[in-house]
């Protein structure tokens, strides 16, 4: 199949325009999609984990060949997230010789794209990056959009720039690597764009949550593709984040960042945003926002996916503590975004403690 046809979406944003492109066995056409997209290119250096790097870093740096590319590794997950990691990625970039014209191929989740993109971004005031995400998460939103950012010992995300990608690619056969959790992870920012955007995808999770579960690679590749879409609409839309229609994307996420902060770690993502959209959408009841049967098909949507629904422990006066520090947090009140049907668009509203207090002891 030509390389044109795993076009799954474009990001329209003028010059800084680009396209996604989902399918099986992407990984190994990864030097073709560069050559099509970023045809000026001069030369790569593909930034990645030691245990991806095992998997797959043979496998791209052979299909880039015609870039000369280089591998500069980072550690896994969160801990490369530091301000500290994305100067010593800076570093192997001028050690490698990166020009203007050169591109960085971030190859990995959620923190190697944050790290490598933000370096991107600041690299020589800017240089291009191709985003390769390799979980179910970041293929369906951290990749896309542009947010890169290093963490700050005083909270997360605090060091960080808009670097739009060149091309982001996402190869769905290596989600069949990926844990179990961190499919179900993946599959709740799935069910929150079926919420917040379309009812059709929330009732093909409902109807092929098993496949899904089970990394059916066809069946992520068609959800994979729809999420991409949607992350699209909304990016165009607010691609800096300041509209509010951006902001929406974070429904089930002011109690989920809370309760994985609290967790430190021990809880995924997609577990935290899990609670954190059936804690939203008890509030929207008690607001006369939001039926009843709507919280409850959420709920045994989220339960059959194997996430959890509700708070671990009897924690919810130190989860409102963590969402007062939250940057959402104007003026001393928690703001949160609420679904006011499956499908269609929430609302953000400020949320009093006793109320988003109740939400989580339901
Ligand atoms: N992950 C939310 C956003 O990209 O805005």
């Amino acid at each position: 199949m030509e390389i044109e046809n795993f076009r799954a979406a474009t990001v329209g944003l003028g010059e800084r325009s680009y396209h996604i492109l989902a399918g099986e066995g992407l990984l190994a056409r990864l030097g073709e999609a560069a050559n099509r997209y970023v045809p000026d290119a001069t030369g790569c250096v593909v930034v990645t984990s030691p245990d991806l790097d095992q998997l797959y870093g043979d496998t791209a740096l052979r299909s880039l060949r015609r870039l000369n590319p280089a591998r500069v590794l980072l550690p896994e997950g969160e801990t490369a997230k530091t301000w500290g990691w994305a100067g010593r990625l800076v570093s192997s970039l001028i050690d490698h010789r990166l020009d203007r014209k050169g591109v960085v191929v971030a190859l990995g989740g959620g923190s190697v794209g944050d790290v490598a993109g933000f370096a991107a971004a600041i690299y020589l005031r800017g240089v291009r990056v191709i985003q390769v995400p390799t979980t179910l998460l970041s293929q369906v939103d951290s990749s896309i959009g542009g947010k890169t950012a290093v963490n700050h010992s005083l909270g997360k995300n605090v060091i960080g720039a808009f670097h739009q990608p060149s091309l982001v690619v996402c190869d769905t056969s290596l989600l069949k690597t990926l844990p179990k959790g961190e499919i179900r992870s993946g599959l709740a920012e799935v069910v929150k764009y079926g919420v917040i955007n379309d009812a059709n995808l929330f009732a093909t999770v409902e109807e092929k949550a098993d496949r899904l579960l089970s990394a059916d690679a066809a069946e992520l590749e068609a959800v994979v593709a729809r999420c991409a879409a949607i992350k699209a609409g909304y990016v165009e839309l607010d691609e800096r984040d300041t509209s509010g229609v951006r902001a929406t994307l974070n429904y089930g996420h002011t109690v989920g960042h809370a309760i994985e902060t609290l967790n430190r770690g021990r809880i995924r993502h997609g577990e935290g945003v899990a609670i954190g959209m059936v804690s939203a959408s008890r509030v929207s009841v008690e607001y006369g926002l939001l039926h009843v049967g709507e919280l409850e098909r959420q709920a045994n949507l989220l339960g059959k996916l194997g996430l959890p629904t509700r708070v671990p422990t009897a924690a919810s006066s130190r989860l409102i503590k963590i969402m007062h520090r939250d940057k959402k947090a104007e003026s001393g009140t928690i703001r949160l975004v609420l679904p006011t049907g499956i499908g269609v668009p929430p609302v953000t509203r400020a949320v009093p403690d006793a109320v988003i207090e109740r939400s989580l002891e339901a």
